[in-house]
């Protein structure tokens, strides 16, 4: 199932209540601290096919996600030797012989290699302040409603605040970085992969493709020739100060704020280099010229047509709800009436992340997978594949019912490409002459081949 992150942090501190006030108490995530070293309690954010996990620490991190950068290209795993074996089981199912039978099945209806591909992380961004001592009054949080997430608090005196959207309007991930006094903002920004980076370059000024200030990063999902390749690139519009590079990341120094725009275009969607590097220059030209506020706006207007168009009332929580969200989880185990506004929190929470992780992004959609769209792992859980033996219905299961119909269309389009493949298997492991045949999971190749070895409710002895 789409596995959201755990709203639950083991530290708190004592707000004044003058501060509590500005959170609605079934709109918003809320936390005191960072998400420290864990994934699941980054706060989440998407725009269908862009994700953005974002952690809020003193050097900021932020995993990014595409939803088309998967382990490996297509793999035709079908094992021929499916189709003589049937019968020989189906006459040990007949006679009884249940061990046979799955003994059998193990050896020669087990698909070749036995899993569908794996979901994996596009890049890391990491953002270097230069802080060199605590922060405090620190607050990280996710609007639901707006799709959004902020980080603020003061450092030496200054005050800090990073603005974060996914935009589907402009397909871009954008940042707006703030300093509340001029020339107070320092910051080095990084673009990282541990496997398979092509090449990684970084410049200002300079006329790399469009020109402008960025970070590009070009690698590739696997060692195989034809492995999914992806582009990715990070622009900077800074204002005041100074703005350099060392040819791997950027600096800008003495700033009043530096806003940052985002994409990355993959080999799924466009069967060249050139292709793709005009859908990333296009998308991110748009972006730039439009600038963050426009970006944000046009973000959150899309956004909340979304979300907007279903209001829960469950009751008020009063004091109850001023808490920050960890807080709030901590009491519900106690006292799960004393806050209604947690159970409308986690409603409005499930339907930010369907808007955020399945849009319809064009032909080649992909729908929400066993994590949503936020991953930073190479061989994450279950490969973070769509499972669609019940996890891939459980994230759709609000999309209708809740008014976000436009969310499935993904899905639909997963079926599309899975078909062919399903006919092939029906075909070729089970000697059908017409039908399609899905087993317990696919990839976005619609893999429709068997899954693992090790079924074990067939080895009763
Ligand atoms: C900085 O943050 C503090 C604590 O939240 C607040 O009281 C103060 O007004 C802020 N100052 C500015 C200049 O925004």
């Amino acid at each position: 199932m789409m596995i959201p992150p755990r709203l639950c942090l083991g530290l708190f501190l004592v707000w004044s209540s003058s501060v509590l006030a500005q959170w609605d108490a079934s709109r918003f995530a809320w936390y005191t601290t960072d998400a420290g070293g864990d994934f699941s309690s980054a706060l989440p954010i998407g725009n269908g096919r862009l994700g953005a996990a974002i952690f809020g620490s003193a050097v900021e991190h932020i995993v990014l996600n595409e939803d088309s950068v998967w382990s490996g290209p297509w793999q035709d795993r079908v094992n021929p030797s499916s189709k003589t074996a049937l019968p020989k089981i189906l006459e040990f199912l007949r006679a009884g012989d249940i061990t046979a039978a799955g003994d059998v099945a193990m050896g020669d209806v087990a698909a070749n290699p036995t899993s569908p591909r794996a979901y994996n992380p596009l890049v890391s961004m990491d953002i270097d302040f230069g802080h060199d001592s605590g922060l405090s009054s620190y607050t990280r949080s996710l609007d639901t409603a707006e799709g959004t997430a902020t980080v603020t608090y003061t450092n030496n005196n200054v005050n800090y605040t990073r603005e974060y959207v996914t935009s589907y309007p402009h397909g871009v991930f954008s940042v707006r970085l703030s300093a509340s006094q001029p020339g107070k903002l320092d910051v080095k920004v990084t673009l990282s992969r541990d496997r398979w980076v092509l090449s990684q370059t970084a410049g200002v000024n300079t006329d790399y493709v469009t020109g402008g200030n960025y970070i590009a990063l070009k690698a590739s999902s696997g060692q195989e020739s034809d492995a999914i390749t992806f582009w990715s690139e990070a622009r900077f519009v800074n204002s005041g100060g100074s703005i350099s590079s060392d040819g791997k990341s950027v600096s800008v120094t003495g700033a009043d704020s530096c806003d940052i725009f985002f994409d990355a275009e993959t080999s799924y969607r466009y069967p060249d280099e050139t292709s793709a590097l005009a859908e990333l220059n296009k998308k991110l030209d748009t972006a730039v010229n439009a600038g963050f506020s426009a970006v944000r706006s046009a973000a959150i207007s899309d956004f909340t047509g979304l979300t907007g168009r279903v209001s829960l009332d469950l009751g008020s929580s009063g004091d109850a709800g001023n808490q920050e969200t960890p807080t709030r989880l901590a009491n519900y185990r106690r006292d799960p009436d004393a806050d209604p506004q947690l159970v409308t929190l986690m409603f409005n929470f499930g339907r930010h992340l369907l808007a955020a992780a399945s849009r319809d992004t064009g032909p080649l959609s992909l729908p929400t997978n066993l994590q949503g769209i936020w991953n930073q792992d190479y061989d994450p859980p279950w490969q973070s594949k769509f499972t669609i033996n019940i996890n891939t219905e459980m994230n759709y299961w609000p999309a209708l019912v809740t008014n976000l119909a436009e969310t499935h269309s993904p899905l639909f389009n997963l079926l599309r490409v899975a078909i062919p493949r399903g006919r092939e298997v029906a075909k070729n492991m089970y000697g059908c002459k017409e039908g399609f045949v899905l087993h317990h999971n696919t990839d976005l190749w619609g893999d429709a081949a068997p899954v693992d070895q090790d079924v074990q409710y067939l080895s009763l002895t």
